[in-house]
């Protein structure tokens, strides 16, 4: 899907994990006036998004969506305005099918005039999910449906707004296989929670597919839960594994109570960087052995990224060799520079990884 948009990963907030269906105006005010205040916004997250429960329980007599009147009093366009003034962008929540997950109006039949919705409004990024898939349909009993995931990408292109199109699919029938051909992202797997089996879980579901992504579109292994009760280590390991996979890094935690060491570790520039390196090349797992991976990651100025993760519950030491010859080695959580000559090691906590830049030379 040549839209132009997501070259590299999405980078931004969204209200879910932090508030689940509890979302209303000023969670998101407060939320984008917090990655302005924060430094986040210039360290690149820039979207602010929605996500399900904004609406209203029927459209209007006009079959338009509209706002929750008690939640979101001051509508949609107004909440575009705040965040644009802030040089953010909004992003909102939809579904491809008859209900959204939390049994909102879906956009089935209506993708034309949702779509026209979504711009006037000013929104810049549409989360799509697929409960409710169609008639007949349990929350979660049917596949999404691709042909739904077109409607609704031709009629944002129609609307003639750049709006970056997320496909929430969980994983469901493959859809890293067709995802690019329909929008710039697509959820490879079940919702994550803030605990560090879900974290595994997600990442070896998502950690082969790396095939599948490229600029424009990217394996969306879910938002981030750094912040969201996680020890440090295991936040930092979630970090350096969704910037190794070139992730979507949409934070997800309280940021009016986020402590500074989130703050910090969200904002880390040398992470962020080979996230959204220009390549899109997203890292191999070059090993997995008894737990201890070695991921690496090739980048568009010929220097490479290696994660080194302990999945296991005792520290241990991981290595690796990158090559050979002079490598200048930065380590991206330490912010130290070293010289090797391609091996690359670490000792690691339990849940921790260590993340580092090789240079030649
Ligand atoms: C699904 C999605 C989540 C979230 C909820 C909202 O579970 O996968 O990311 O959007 O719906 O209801």
């Amino acid at each position: 899907f040549d839209n132009g948009l997501a070259l590299a990963p999405p980078m931004g907030w969204n209200d879910y994990n932090a508030y689940g269906l509890q979302v209303n105006e000023q969670v998101i005010r407060d939320a984008a006036d917090r990655l302005v205040g924060s430094g986040l916004r210039d360290a690149g997250y820039v979207y602010v998004n929605i996500d399900d429960a904004w609406m209203a329980a029927d459209r209007d007599a006009n079959g338009n969506l509209q706002a929750d009147p008690d939640r979101f009093p001051h509508g949609i366009r107004a909440l575009a305005d705040y965040v644009h003034a802030r040089r953010l962008r909004l992003g909102i929540y939809e579904d491809a099918g008859v209900k959204t997950c939390a049994g909102l109006p879906g956009s089935l039949g209506h993708e034309r005039q949702d779509a026209r919705q979504f711009a006037a409004w000013g929104v810049d990024y549409l989360k799509y999910d697929s409960c409710y898939a169609g008639e007949g349909c349990g929350q979660t009993t049917c596949a999404p449906v691709r042909e739904h995931y077109a409607a609704m990408r031709d009629a944002l292109t129609a609307t003639g707004r750049p709006i970056v199109f997320s496909i929430c699919s969980w994983g469901a029938d493959r859809v890293w296989a067709w995802g690019a051909g329909y929008g710039n992202l697509w959820r490879t797997t079940p919702d994550i929670a803030p605990t560090f089996a879900s974290l595994l879980s997600v990442f070896h579901a998502n950690v082969g597919l790396a095939g599948y992504a490229r600029p424009g579109g990217w394996n969306d292994p879910d938002m981030l839960e750094v912040g969201n009760g996680m020890t440090e280590t295991e936040d930092r390991a979630e970090l350096s594994l969704w910037a190794a996979m070139a992730a979507p890094l949409i934070a997800g935690a309280d940021l009016t109570t986020a402590s500074q060491q989130t703050i910090a570790d969200l904002a880390n520039r040398d992470v962020i960087a080979v996230d959204q390196d220009p390549l899109g090349r997203p890292a191999r797992l070059l090993s997995a052995d008894g737990g201890l991976d070695v991921l690496v990651r090739p980048l568009t100025n010929g220097d490479v990224a290696v994660v080194l993760f302990n999945e296991t519950d005792a520290a241990a030491d991981v290595s690796t060799t990158v090559g050979h010859g002079r490598y200048t080695m930065r380590n991206l959580w330490e912010g130290t520079t070293a010289v090797t000559d391609g091996t690359v090691g670490a000792h690691l906590p339990a849940h921790g990884a260590a993340m580092f830049r090789l240079a030649k030379g």
